[in-house]
């Protein structure tokens, strides 16, 4: 089996970034299909940290191509940064081992300057976005209006169009936010000069790249960032990042079709966390809240903000898993639930005193959701030695079990610590084993 699409399954900072490096030991490419500089990757190779937020989780591996497809929408200043610390760490990045899509938009300073606008016009109301200029910088892709980066290739005709484009959003800031903001074109295209001379010798077409790697059976792991309840269409809107992160965004992201693909990997913590404001069904407000948020270190990767916790959602698994095709669910985070007295997984909602067990489309609905729940034994810290899938404690595999059979869908791997090492197939894995070490 030559591919695997590996998607969060719920609101992010599900553990993708470790399962993506877990399972590149044999890929020959591994690839970004969405979302931009929102996204905070963390892999931790005994013991030693790194920090992903443009580029692909299988940099780490060294036989990887990493490809940052059409899709993705590139903050160039991060990129370059990213690049660099990745390579005073003495990680080979070089143009055959990283490539940028020649259609993958350009995150510009007018693009933060409207989220910021927006965030702070928005007031109580606010998403909490990342303010990495995300939305903005799709919206621009469906306004015709956007910068790609094979565009750097021809300066004075790219020149005419930022000026212009600088003009409107300024005009936006100023009178439809009130900002004070103004973005000032020779800081923009000072930046655009600095990222033509840095970046165009990774410029490439990756839709050819990996069609032609899909021919002849390489393998490829396509990594989604965020999840999938931040969808731009099936999340919670308005409280969702702009891009498709659901399994059929690697199509239109990467440009290939759905042969070149395969099955379907999701990622889930053992409970659930949300950065950021909206509808959160399962939400803690309580001492077990805070410490799953003290256990997990749930303090998000990109802005430090304090991650809201509560328990694992299956009503909301339930629709992931439809939304996406996920054949198995790799469940990550189970040694921080360690030490609580009992651990709960809501399995259906009341809604208006009716039992649902459909995700509602209306946030009015999710707000008044009553989450019910089965509640388990809880396990202990020997959960950390655990190698293998029989090694786990009993009651943490009857938390497994129940939880794919409420979901209808197989637990493949387990991740008892942030380490590389620290993950588990099930008897279930026959499919993705291949894809580890
Ligand atoms: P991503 O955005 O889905 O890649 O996830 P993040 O990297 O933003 O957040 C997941 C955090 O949990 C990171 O700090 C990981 O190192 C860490 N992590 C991943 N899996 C596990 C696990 O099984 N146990 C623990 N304790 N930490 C984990
Ligand atoms: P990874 O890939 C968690 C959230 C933000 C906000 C909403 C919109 O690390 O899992 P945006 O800046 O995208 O317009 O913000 O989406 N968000 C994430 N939450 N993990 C992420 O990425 C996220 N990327 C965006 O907090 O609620
Ligand atoms: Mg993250």
């Amino acid at each position: 089996m030559p591919a695997l699409i590996i998607v969060g399954a719920q609101w992010g900072d599900e553990g993708k970034g470790k399962l993506v490096d877990y399972l590149t030991a044999n890929a020959d490419y591994v690839v970004r299909f969405q979302g931009g500089s929102n996204a905070g990757h963390t892999l931790v190779v005994d013991g030693k940290k790194t920090k992903l937020s443009l580029v692909p989780s299988g940099i780490l591996r060294p036989q990887t191509t990493c490809i940052v497809a059409a899709g993705v929408v590139v903050d160039p200043q991060t990129l370059m940064d990213e690049i660099e610390s990745l390579k005073k760490a003495g990680i080979k990045v070089s143009s055959d081992r990283l490539k940028i899509d020649e259609r993958a938009e350009l995150v510009l300073e007018y693009h933060r300057a409207l989220d910021r606008a927006r965030e702070q016009s928005r007031g109580e109301a606010k998403i909490g976005t990342t303010g990495r200029g995300i939305g903005p910088a799709y919206e621009d892709r469906a306004g015709r209006v956007g910068v790609r980066f094979g565009e750097l290739r021809q300066l004075e005709i790219l020149k005419t169009k930022i000026k212009s484009n600088i003009e409107v959003k300024n005009k936006m800031l100023a009178n439809v936010y009130s900002s004070d903001e103004e973005v000032k074109f020779e800081d923009v295209w000072s930046m655009i000069e600095k990222t033509a001379s840095n970046l165009l010798a990774y410029v490439d077409d990756t839709s050819l790249v990996v069609h032609e790697a899909a021919q002849k059976h390489k393998k490829i792991v396509f990594e989604g960032a965020q999840g999938t309840l931040l969808d731009t269409t099936f999340g919670t809107t308005p409280f969702v990042t702009s891009s498709s992160t659901i399994a059929g965004g690697v199509l239109t992201g990467c440009g290939i079709g759905a042969k070149d693909t395969g099955p379907v990997l999701g990622v889930a913590k053992a409970y659930a966390t949300r950065v950021g404001a909206g509808p959160f069904p399962t939400e803690l407000h309580d001492a077990t809240g805070d410490k799953i948020r003290e256990q997990g270190a749930e303090f998000g990767t990109v802005t430090g903000r304090p991650r809201r916790c509560g328990w694992f959602d299956a009503v909301a698994m339930k629709y992931a898993v439809r939304l996406s095709g996920i054949d198995s669910l790799a469940v990550t985070k189970l040694d921080v639930l360690a030490g609580l007295p009992e651990v709960k997984i809501c399995y259906r909602y009341k809604l208006n005193g009716k039992e649902i067990s459909n995700f509602p489309s209306l946030n009015a609905d999710l707000e008044k959701v009553e989450p019910e729940y089965v509640t388990f034994e809880g396990w202990d810290n020997s959960i950390l030695q655990a190698k293998k899938w029989y090694q786990l404690p009993t009651s943490a595999r009857l938390f497994l079990d129940t939880l794919g059979e409420i979901i209808g869908c197989p637990i493949s791997i387990a991740s008892v610590g942030a380490d590389r090492e620290s993950t588990i197939f099930s008897s279930n894995a026959a499919t993705i084993r291949s894809f580890a070490a």
